[in-house]
């Protein structure tokens, strides 16, 4: 009887994981890619800024880290000519957020990568649809009834849910393009790749350094084995 509970135990949070039916489209990113994330902290401060906040990430760092002049930094990613030294925060302010968004609160976003993962942010991100009953106008695949408005349409266009019939319940199916938007969907996809990769790394700078280093690791290795290998053909020469 234990051993059934156990199992039973151990399968139901499958079940419940299977039940949402919604499969996340892979994004590949990569954080070594410098131009890729000086484009997606663009977009973040285009678009995202005005409700959400990094506040683990100072632009100083990203001037650094992208190694990119902190004087263009300043142009192109501090909104009103802030201060290059203080961290990402958003203008909005928390009476505000709660009075448009239904008391939903836009949150920071410096761990959503790690919390949510990539691929979840990619397909949240490009998964906005139309649905009249939402305040917004809009609903999203991965975030049934969210309060955040599609805030790249312009960029990607309106899509619309088709859905299926599934024995008695309609499921959601696929979205379909209804209207384009000022980029391609390969042009939109690419972009909000650029944006994903800046929230991975903004999630842990430190990555940068640490896969820039690695390389040095391995070299190192490889240099050490030549001279291990030297030493003790060297050490056992006398001995044989
Ligand atoms: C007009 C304000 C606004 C803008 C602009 C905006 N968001 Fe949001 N966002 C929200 C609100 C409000 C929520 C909370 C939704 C909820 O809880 O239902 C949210 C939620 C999110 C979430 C989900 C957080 C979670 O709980 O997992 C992510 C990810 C996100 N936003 C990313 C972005 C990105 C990236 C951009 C820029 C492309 C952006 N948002 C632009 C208001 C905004």
């Amino acid at each position: 009887m234990k051993k059934l509970v156990g199992i039973v135990l151990l399968i139901l949070p499958m079940l419940a994981q299977a039940s949402v039916g919604v499969s996340l489209d892979e994004v590949d990113v990569d954080v070594s890619d410098k131009a890729s994330l000086m484009r997606g902290a663009q977009y973040f401060a285009t678009y995202c800024q005005s409700c959400h906040s990094i506040k683990h990430m100072r632009y100083s760092r990203i001037a650094d880290d992208l190694a990119i002049p902190e004087k263009q930094v300043e142009q192109e990613l501090i909104p009103g000519g802030g201060f290059l030294y203080s961290s990402m925060t958003t203008a909005m302010s928390a009476k505000d957020a709660e009075q448009w968004f239904a008391g939903a609160k836009a949150p920071d976003l410096s761990l959503i990568a790690r919390s949510r993962g990539p691929d979840w942010l990619y397909t949240y991100l490009r998964g906005f649809y139309l649905d009249a009953a939402r305040p917004f106008g809009v609903n999203n695949v991965v975030f049934p009834d969210v309060a955040m408005p599609n805030v790249l349409w312009e960029m990607q266009g309106q899509q619309k849910a088709v859905f299926k019939k599934e024995g008695k319940t309609e499921v959601l199916d696929r979205l379909m393009l209804v209207e384009g938007g000022q980029m391609t969907p390969q042009e939109f996809d690419a972009a909000i790749t650029d944006l994903v990769n800046f929230l991975v790394y903004a999630g842990e700078p430190a990555q940068l350094q640490r896969t820039s280093l690695g390389k040095y690791v391995i070299l190192f290795l490889i240099v050490f084995l030549v001279l291990a290998y030297r030493l003790k053909k060297e050490f056992w020469k006398d001995v044989h």
